[in-house]
């Protein structure tokens, strides 16, 4: 590999090829690529991307700082334009008192009281769309999964479907997370008024998911009230000025939750079946203790705390394979980390691939093992203020949808234990793909009897 470690320079600094540095690596194979070098020089190191740098963070000790100790002088910033046409000011990308005040308004539909209250809704989802796919058929995984997801968030959080218009809103939502994936890591920033082909699908994709979005809300408006997160964001109102949200925040917010809502939680679903069809014991054991617990009916809220296995393989599939495998963060004066320098407004690239994958809290990294969990803690959401374990984030951003998240995965499992299993046809083929999470491409497989 061409890669050259800086000695004069206090991080080491991976510098790639000249000119470009280490951008056809990220491009190829990022997760990959940050392990490498992360195993080669630690988990604290500086990538040369074109004429700029990337600080990648990744070890327990330093996330603290960013994350927890320091949160409150580091910001997003212009690390989230990229997603901004899209998300505009949602809750990933904002920072600082508009955040919170959006936050506290949205904190109590993701409750766990309330998301418990939601369980019947993630429940019917599942049987209906396995309904679909009978003992035999054979099907993309990913593409099951994010469908379910999605019908899920659209259920659950807007009380609404989406059945007319799912295919276009589907193609819009790959679209857009392809974008985000191809355009993360160019050395240089294109602009979205430019008119290229691929501007225009990005801009055409933004409009869809805007549509659909604003139609939701107008059957809102015009009809009854369902206590649920659209109706909490309509009826916030500002405490010093008694407003109501302004529209275009409104949107924001709708829009993150739907997108960061599904795709994360699909991709969690699929790389623990990726996992399960090369650990068949495990999947075994898995369903062995959903049936004794459920033979006959749906998993419901209550029993979620009651399943050690279940929770504990999401929990490994998480760790191995975290859709946000990356998230970034960055200062506006310089400061210093350890006792190295950084750049005001340097990208700091905190990498949850990396850090659950340092082999000094996690032997064996790279194997698939449930076991470490169901010794240590099978319920855990991670991000403790000891971040080895973060695929939720941690600290004042933490995923607001973390319990959420776990409780759909769990019940998933449940429908599927008592349905069928999906075996992929060759786990060993199946390859990750950097979109705007990290997704799962090859992902065939048949519905079989367990
Ligand atoms: C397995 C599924 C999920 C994973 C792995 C995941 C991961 C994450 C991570 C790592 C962050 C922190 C980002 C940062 O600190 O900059 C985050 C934030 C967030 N997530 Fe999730 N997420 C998942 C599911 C969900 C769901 C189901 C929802 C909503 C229904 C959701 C909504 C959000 C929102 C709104 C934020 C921003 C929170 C804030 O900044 O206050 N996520 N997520």
């Amino acid at each position: 590999m061409l890669t050259a470690v800086d000695v004069r320079s206090k991080v080491p600094e991976v510098r790639g090829v000249p000119g470009l540095g280490c951008v056809p690596w990220m491009l190829r194979d990022g997760p990959g690529f940050l392990l490498r070098e992360a195993r080669a020089h630690g988990p604290l190191f500086r990538a040369k991307m074109g004429p700029g740098s990337l600080l990648v963070v990744a070890h327990p000790r330093d996330l603290r700082v960013v994350l927890h100790e320091q949160a409150k002088d580091f910001v997003r910033g212009n690390t989230v334009d990229l997603v901004r046409p899209l998300l505009g000011n949602g809750l990933p990308l904002s920072d600082g008192d508009f955040w919170l005040k959006q936050r506290r308004t949205m904190q109590p539909a993701f409750n766990r009281g309330h998301v418990a209250l939601l369980a019947d809704k993630m429940a019917a989802v599942c049987e209906r769309r396995l309904a679909d796919v009978p003992l035999g058929a054979t099907i993309d995984v990913h593409r099951f999964f994010t469908h379910l997801a999605r019908d899920v968030i659209v259920e659950t959080m807007f009380s609404d479907s989406v059945a007319n218009e799912s295919q276009r809103l589907d193609e819009a939502f790959v679209e857009v997370s392809a974008f985000a994936g191809s355009r993360a890591f160019l050395p240089v920033k294109i602009p979205i008024e430019w008119p290229l082909p691929s501007n225009t699908r990005f801009r055409n994709a933004v409009a869809t998911i805007d549509t659909v979005v604003s139609s939701i809300v107008k059957r809102r408006r015009d009809g009854e009230r369902k206590g649920d997160l659209l109706d909490a964001l309509l009826d916030a109102r500002d405490p010093e000025t008694g407003d109501a949200m302004a529209p275009e925040h409104l949107r924001d917010e709708l829009v993150t939750i739907f997108f960061a809502g599904h795709e994360t939680t699909a991709n969690m679903l699929t790389w623990a079946w990726v996992e399960l069809s090369s650990h068949p014991e495990w999947a075994r054991r898995m369903r062995d203790e959903l049936v004794a617990l459920a033979p006959d009916r749906p998993i419901v809220a209550e029993d979620v705390a009651k399943l050690p296995v279940t929770n504990a393989v999401l929990r490994e599939a998480l760790r191995l394979h975290p859709p946000a495998w990356i998230f970034a963060r960055q200062r506006l004066e310089p400061f210093a980390l350890r006792d190295y320098d950084v750049r005001a407004k340097e990208v700091l690239l905190l990498c949850p691939y990396v850090t659950h994958r340092l082999e000094e809290y996690w032997p064996n990294p790279d194997v698939f093992d449930p076991q470490r969990f169901l010794e240590a803690n099978p319920f855990t959401l991670g991000g403790g203020r000891e971040i080895h374990y973060l695929p939720f984030g941690s600290g004042p951003h933490v995923c607001i949808g973390n319990f959420f998240a776990i409780t759909e995965g769990v019940i998933a499992m449940g429908a599927l234990a008592r349905h069928g299993r999906l075996q992929i046809a060759e786990p060993s083929r199946v390859r990750s793909v950097v979109a705007s999470t990290l997704t799962a491409a090859n992902t065939r497989a048949r519905v079989e009897a367990w």
